[in-house]
């Protein structure tokens, strides 16, 4: 009799604890999966409703029970990010365990349509200026991965005080990142509607003929987008300001694709009437930028067969900054990549890790305060590169010699990292960079 009061009881017991997806793993999903597995989105499929999960549910423990998803490849425990999307380990529990008791659907607790939710996770406004590529790109359906450039000249009434920007496209499945500069053009002489309105670098484009180089000279900003990535914005005070006249250069990664399909991209900016007190100054070490030619060892050539190492430092010589984000990046036989640096003290500062390197997944990661690198610091970058047959991403096989260029060609390989900062101020390090608008 007791055997069978406590068989009940059990029963009981494990009918309460069983989640429902109502109650308890919709607020995850919707908070960690649907950003990029909606419509118009990255991802291959939706995440939007309990039966969009339910049918997935062994893919879907797999995924979270790996960590493959969602995609976060930084170490937290060597810095964590305000912008940390991965899954807590509560989390994962709680998905796991609503599987393994039969994923029950529960009752709709609150009456909140999925898409309504997704409409106040945007900037919340609409944008008080889009730049669109001139062209309509047709990426070709023949399973071959590309770069293009895209050229966007703009000439307004007046500069504008910019607090948020945001990268738009009609198909973001067909892109892996997007890097955009605002190039500043103030002298008219420079024809900024000169050279043609995009550059493709893979299909028969010239390693060495860059049409823009014109332009490059003085730059207003630096971004990018990657899967997941919505709008990048600032502090209180904090901006930077879209001059007059310009030329934006919009380097985008194309996905590879089996059918021909039509690829519209660009930017929306939203403005702000408040002055911008403290701009942003976007610096690029390494290559393709500062220092390229103090990476060591010598001569950026990655040998075939191997894991090679390379180191680079450099001083922040002038003033105490404060870092917003920091941008790591390499391409497909990266394999780790860790930046920190050291003080006149010889104290050392976490900055950032990535122990395993995937170019799929690239990041801005931002601070959650601003992070002081007072004068007369080295920052440190450290990056190891897998050029061996048994990287699954070489883009060569037998594995070849890779040399770096300086140009965005992702079968050669980046050792870059971008900077986010402004001029450090008094008390900034207790300062959260949560946007406030
Ligand atoms: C940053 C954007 C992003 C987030 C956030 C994200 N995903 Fe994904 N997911 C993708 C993309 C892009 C793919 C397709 C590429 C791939 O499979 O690597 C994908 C693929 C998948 C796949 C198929 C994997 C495979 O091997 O084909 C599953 C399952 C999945 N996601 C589940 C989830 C779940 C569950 C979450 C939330 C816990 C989530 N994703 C969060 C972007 C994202």
């Amino acid at each position: 009799m007791l055997f069978v009061w406590l068989f009940c009881f059990l029963l009981l017991a494990n009918h309460i604890q069983a989640q429902t997806y109502y109650q308890d793993v919709e607020p995850i999903i919707t908070s960690k999966c649907s950003p990029c597995h909606r419509p118009g989105e990255a991802a291959p499929f939706t995440l939007t409703s309990f039966e969009d999960v339910a049918k997935r549910t062994n893919f879907i423990k797999k995924v979270v029970e790996t960590r493959y998803m969602p995609p976060w490849q930084a170490d937290n425990g060597y810095v964590h990010f305000a912008n940390d999307r991965s899954l807590t380990s509560e989390e994962i529990e709680t998905i796991v365990k609503w599987i393994d008791k039969g994923a029950r659907e529960g009752k709709k607790t609150k009456n909140i349509q999925s898409q309504d939710v997704y409409n106040v996770t945007g900037y919340g406004r609409s944008p008080d200026l889009t730049f669109t590529a001139l062209d309509t790109f047709i990426v070709k359906g023949n399973n071959t991965e590309r770069f293009v450039e895209f050229k966007i000249p703009f000439e307004l009434d007046k500069p504008f005080n910019v607090e948020a920007i945001e990268f738009y496209s009609n198909n973001k499945r067909l892109i892996h990142h997007v890097n955009y500069a605002v190039q500043v053009i103030a002298d008219t002489t420079i024809d900024i509607h000169q050279a043609p309105s995009f550059a493709n670098y893979t299909d028969g484009g010239k390693l060495y003929n860059d049409p823009y180089g014109i332009f490059k000279k003085d730059l207003a900003y630096y971004g990018g987008w990657i899967p997941g990535a919505s709008f990048e914005t600032y502090p209180a005070n904090v901006g930077w300001v879209l001059p007059k006249r310009g030329v934006i250069l919009m380097t985008v990664h194309f996905s590879p694709t089996p059918v021909d399909e039509i690829s519209i991209n660009g930017i929306n900016l939203f403005f702000t009437d408040r002055p911008i007190e403290r701009e942003v100054t976007v610096v690029s070490f390494g290559s393709g930028g500062l220092g390229e030619n103090d990476i060591r060892p010598l001569f950026f050539m990655i040998p075939a067969d191997k894991v090679t190492e390379y180191s680079l430092k450099f001083t922040n010589p002038k003033e105490d900054l404060s870092l917003l984000y920091i941008w790591p990046h390499m391409h497909y036989i990266g394999k780790s990549f860790k930046a920190y640096f050291t003080t006149a003290a010889q104290d050392t500062v976490p900055l950032v890790n990535i122990p395993n390197w995937d170019y799929r997944w690239q990041e801005m990661y931002r601070y959650k305060t601003f992070m002081k690198i007072p004068k007369g610091s080295t920052i440190h970058m450290e990056c190891a590169y897998d050029n061996t047959a048994e990287n699954p991403f070489n883009p060569f096989s037998p594995p070849q010699p890779i040399f770096s260029y300086s140009n965005m060609k992702s079968d050669q390989e980046m050792m870059t990292l971008l900077l986010l900062y402004i001029p450090y101020r008094e008390n900034d390090e207790f300062l959260t960079t949560d946007n406030p608008h």
